[in-house]
C-alpha cells in the first residue's frame, strides 16, 4: 500500500478502508510516514468527511496505538466524563465525588488548560500537594477505594492522538467533526471506562459555535460509542456565559466547595445534577434519572458529596486543610472591581473574553511553558439575566499583575445588555 493512494482517495472523497486507514496510524506513529504527507491527508479528511463507520475505525485505530488500560477487574462500571472545554467548568470537580458518594466509579484523566479553557489538573494543582501522577496500580486502588480518581495524560496512552493533534494545530485541521471525535474518544476508549457521558460545549468560549454543530459532533461520537460497544450519552450546553461564577485555578476550587456545601451557583449546580443523574443511570446505580437526581441531592445535603471531596483530594497528597478552610488558599494582591457603565439586563457575557482576560491577569496559559499563578482570575457579580445600575460591580479581577488597564477595558466590553 502507497500512502499518497489514501490521500488521494480521500482527495477524490471516497471511503477509506480498515486496511487504509490502519496503515495510516500504525505507520504515522512507527514514524514511517512524513508530517507533511499526513498533513495532506488530514486536509482531505477536513474537507471531505468521514463517515461514522470510517471515524469508529479511526478511533478504535487510534485507541490501540499505545497502552490500554484495563480496569475490568475492579467491581462496578467504570464512568467516566468529558467536556469539550469551556470557561469557568469545573464539573467534574463537583459531579465526581457527587457519584461517587452514591456508589458510581469515576476513573479519569484529565487535560491541561491553554488559552482561554482551563484544565481541571491546574485547578486541581491549585491545592498545595495534589499529585496528578498516580500509577496504574495506585489509580486503580483508588478508584477500588474511594470510588474516584483524577490523574494527568499517561504519555503512553494514545500516541496517535498526541501526534495528530500537534500536526492539526499547525495545519488548521483542529475544527472537523471526524478528527475531534476520534481524538477525544480514542482516548476516553483507551482507558477503559464502561460509561462516559460527553458535555459538547457551544457557544463563543467553545470549539463548536452553534447548537446545530455541537449536536453533529455529539451524534458522531455517540455512534462511535455504539459502534464500539459503549455506552456515551452526551448533553449539549451553552457556553454563552462563563459556567458558575468563578473563572481561575484556586478560584474555582473555592467555588466546588461552596457548590458541594450547597451554596454554588444555579446554573453550575443543575448541570452537576443533571449530569450526575445521567452518570448515575449509566452506571446501573439507579434505574431512572429522577431516582438518581433525588440521591444526588440527598448526598449534597447531608454533606457526604463534600466529605466525598476531602477523601479524595488527601488520597492524592492534596493538603484537605485547604477545603476544610478554603480561607488559606493564596488570594491575588490586586483585586480590581469592573463597574458597569450602564444599566440595564445582562444578555451575554462572551465566554471567550473572559477566559482570554483570565489568561492575561496570570490565571492561564499561552503556551505549554507558561507558569501559571493559581490566585489569578475572575469572579463575576452578575450573570445573564440579572438586572445591573450604572455603577454596579459587575465582576472583579484577581491578580498580581500591575498594568491590569487594557484588560479592564476588555472585561467590560465581554458584557452585553
Ligand atoms: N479535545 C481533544 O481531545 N481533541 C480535539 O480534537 C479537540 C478537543
Amino acid at each position: 500500500m502507497r500512502f499518497e493512494e489514501i490521500i488521494e482517495h480521500k482527495r477524490d472523497g471516497k471511503v477509506l478502508t480498515k486496511e487504509e486507514i490502519h496503515f495510516f496510524i500504525k505507520n504515522y506513529v512507527d514514524d514511517k510516514i512524513p508530517d507533511y504527507q499526513v498533513s495532506a491527508l488530514l486536509m482531505a479528511i477536513y474537507l471531505k468527511g468521514m463517515n461514522d463507520e470510517e471515524t469508529a475505525i479511526l478511533t478504535e485505530e487510534m485507541r490501540v496505538s499505545g497502552k490500554v488500560w484495563d480496569l475490568s477487574d475492579i467491581p462496578g462500571l467504570m464512568a467516566d466524563k468529558h467536556s469539550t472545554g469551556g470557561v469557568g467548568d469545573k464539573v467534574s470537580l463537583i459531579l465526581g465525588p457527587m457519584i461517587a458518594s452514591c456508589g458510581a466509579k469515576l476513573a479519569k484523566m484529565s487535560g491541561r488548560g491553554l488559552g482561554h479553557t482551563g484544565g481541571t489538573l491546574d485547578k486541581l494543582e491549585s491545592i498545595p500537594g495534589f499529585n496528578i501522577n498516580l500509577s496504574y496500580d495506585q489509580f486503580k486502588e483508588q478508584v477500588r477505594t474511594v470510588g474516584m480518581a483524577i490523574i494527568g495524560q499517561d504519555k503512553d496512552i494514545d500516541p496517535a492522538d498526541k501526534k495528530l493533534y500537534a500536526l492539526r494545530d499547525v495545519t488548521a485541521t483542529v475544527s472537523s467533526v471526524p478528527l475531534i471525535a476520534s481524538s477525544i474518544m480514542s482516548k476516553k476508549l483507551a482507558l477503559g471506562s464502561d460509561c462516559i457521558l460527553l458535555d459538547v460545549k457551544y457557544g463563543s468560549g467553545a470549539f463548536m459555535k452553534t447548537k446545530e454543530d455541537a449536536e453533529v459532533l455529539a451524534n458522531v461520537m455517540i455512534n462511535i460509542g455504539k459502534k464500539l460497544g459503549k455506552d456515551v450519552k452526551a448533553e449539549v450546553t451553552d457556553m454563552d456565559q462563563p459556567l458558575g461564577m468563578a473563572v481561575g485555578n484556586a478560584l474555582e476550587i473555592k467555588e466546588v466547595i461552596k457548590t458541594l456545601k450547597c451554596n454554588g451557583p444555579k446554573d453550575l449546580t443543575e448541570l452537576c445534577l443533571n449530569s450526575g443523574a445521567i452518570m448515575l443511570v449509566q452506571s446501573k446505580i439507579y434505574a431512572t434519572e429522577e431516582e438518581a437526581r433525588k440521591a444526588l441531592l440527598t448526598n449534597l445535603e447531608n454533606g457526604k458529596a463534600f466529605d466525598k471531596f476531602v477523601e479524595f483530594v488527601g488520597a492524592q497528597g492534596g493538603d484537605t486543610s485547604y477545603i476544610l478552610d478554603p480561607s488559606k488558599f493564596e488570594v491575588a494582591k490586586n483585586i480590581i472591581p469592573i463597574y458597569s457603565q450602564k444599566s440595564g439586563i445582562v444578555k451575554r457575557i462572551d465566554a471567550l473574553t473572559i477566559g482570554k482576560c483570565s489568561m492575561e491577569l496570570g490565571g492561564g496559559r499561552e503556551t505549554m511553558e507558561d507558569v501559571i499563578d493559581m490566585s489569578a482570575g475572575i469572579i463575576l457579580n452578575k450573570k445573564i439575566g440579572d438586572e445591573v445600575k450604572e455603577g454596579e460591580v459587575l465582576c472583579t479581577l484577581h491578580t498580581n499583575k500591575l498594568d491590569t488597564v487594557s484588560i479592564e477595558e476588555k472585561v467590560i466590553k465581554a458584557f452585553e445588555f
